[in-house]
């Protein structure tokens, strides 16, 4: 697994630099960290030894070693610095190089993750504005601060970003880019579509499916935007999602968004049926109702009528003849890869089934919907996008 050299500033936020490390730790990174002389006033290197289990450098190390700046740069495969202080910023814009930290952010000589945590007047800073953007235009990814209650009680933005988005961004610059330059429009969870404005029929659905595969493609460089349903997954970071609930909605958002995309997956588990009618008040306790259903329309089934050079995916869930069934749809809804899954997957961790395309079908298994989310989009990439198929 990769690297991760953790620079860590003289700011209150660096106790939260922590629990950062030991979620790095558990997802297989390997952690090392330099403190800057004030970094070390807050929070001794022992605490990052500890969790990291690796040396956590200081200025007092360099005398004895004095060529960790550029060993610590060969080492690392990302570096991140959080938090971020104005002064550090400041220097990293100017190149200046006084300490360890700074000395080994020149050594690196790549993108770094800058993740600024301040009080807001200081983020708000024109100064400190002037030498993000410098940071930014070098090519360096700042992951904005969040608005909360800061340390010194004052709300604005300034909080360290979460170490959800941290860890999303270590994951977006490690992947390889080859969804460049691609728009890529989602639709997962759920839709509703309702009896009386308290009930209604939906399928089952988290969500997870869809937006692990947003987080793929963001992580190759794609614009991501999803669209979705009812879902009880978590939201991925750094992603544009639009809620709906019916059915039709779904629809009115892809038609809305189809022209912008260069891929579209369809994920959701859209209902296929709606009541004919929707009551205007919940309806009363009676012994015995009858519901009349119609189809919904289908979307999928609409966009491959009108997708002309954009790849379509579409997705299968079948409790029986999974990859007859799953090949019906792909000839029917004119797709370029469905993905069939035996229903037996639904609400399990395991995730398998087959990607079926017009010429080939290809079995996977994995042990999480993320697994299973990168091989289908590698797949995309290798038969679609570099001359593969
Ligand atoms: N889909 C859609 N609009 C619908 C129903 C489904 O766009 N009204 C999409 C799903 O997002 C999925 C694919 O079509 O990508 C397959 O959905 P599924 O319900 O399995 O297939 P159906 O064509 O509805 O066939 P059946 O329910 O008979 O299996």
């Amino acid at each position: 697994m990769a690297n991760v050299l953790i620079g860590i500033c003289g700011g209150i936020a660096s106790y939260k630099v922590c629990d950062l490390i030991r979620d790095l730790k558990r997802e297989g990174y390997n952690v090392k960290t330099i403190l800057t002389p004030f970094a070390e006033k807050f929070l001794s290197p022992m605490t990052f030894e500890t969790l990291s289990g690796n040396k956590s450098y200081t200025d007092k190390d360099w005398p004895k070693e004095p060529l960790a700046h550029i060993n610590l740069a060969r080492w690392a495969d990302a570096f991140l610095i959080a938090p971020t202080t104005a002064n550090t910023i400041s220097k990293i814009a100017c190149g200046i190089a006084d300490n360890l930290l700074t000395t080994t952010v020149l050594a690196y000589g790549k993108a770094l993750i800058v993740a600024p945590a301040m009080n807001t007047v200081m983020y708000k800073a024109p100064q400190v504005q002037e030498n993000l953007n410098k940071l930014k235009e070098i090519g360096h990814i700042v992951v904005e601060p969040e608005f909360g209650v800061l340390a010194c009680e004052e709300v604005g933005e300034g909080k360290l970003a979460s170490k959800e988005r941290l860890i999303d961004w270590i994951y977006y610059y490690l992947e390889e880019k080859g969804l460049k330059g691609k728009k890529v429009l989602i639709t997962c969870g759920a839709t509703k579509e309702y009896i009386d404005p308290v009930r209604f029929i939906s399928n089952e659905s988290s969500g997870e499916m869809g937006f692990s595969l947003a987080k793929i493609c963001r992580w190759k460089g794609a614009q991501v935007k999803v669209i979705a349903g009812f879902t009880t997954a978590q939201e991925p970071p750094e992603i544009e999602i639009k809620r709906v609930k019916t059915a039709e909605e779904m629809r009115k958002k892809v038609l809305e968004n189809f022209d912008w995309s260069d891929i579209v997956i369809m994920n959701a588990a859209v209902s296929d049926f709606k009541p004919v009618k929707t009551e205007s008040k919940k309806i009363k306790k009676k012994e015995r109702i009858t519901l009349e259903l119609v189809k919904n329309v289908d979307i999928l089934e609409e966009l491959g009528k009108i997708k002309e050079r954009k790849i379509l995916v579409g997705f299968a869930l079948e409790s029986e003849r999974l990859i007859e069934h799953a090949r019906e749809k792909l000839i029917r809804k004119n797709l370029d890869l469905i993905v069939a899954n035996p229903a037996e997957v639904m609400g399990t961790k395991h995730h398998k089934g087959f990607l079926i395309t017009k010429e080939e079908i290809k079995e996977f298994s994995f042990s999480s919907k993320l697994e299973s989310a990168r091989f289908i989009v590698e797949y995309l990439v290798g038969k679609f996008l570099q001359g593969g198929g």
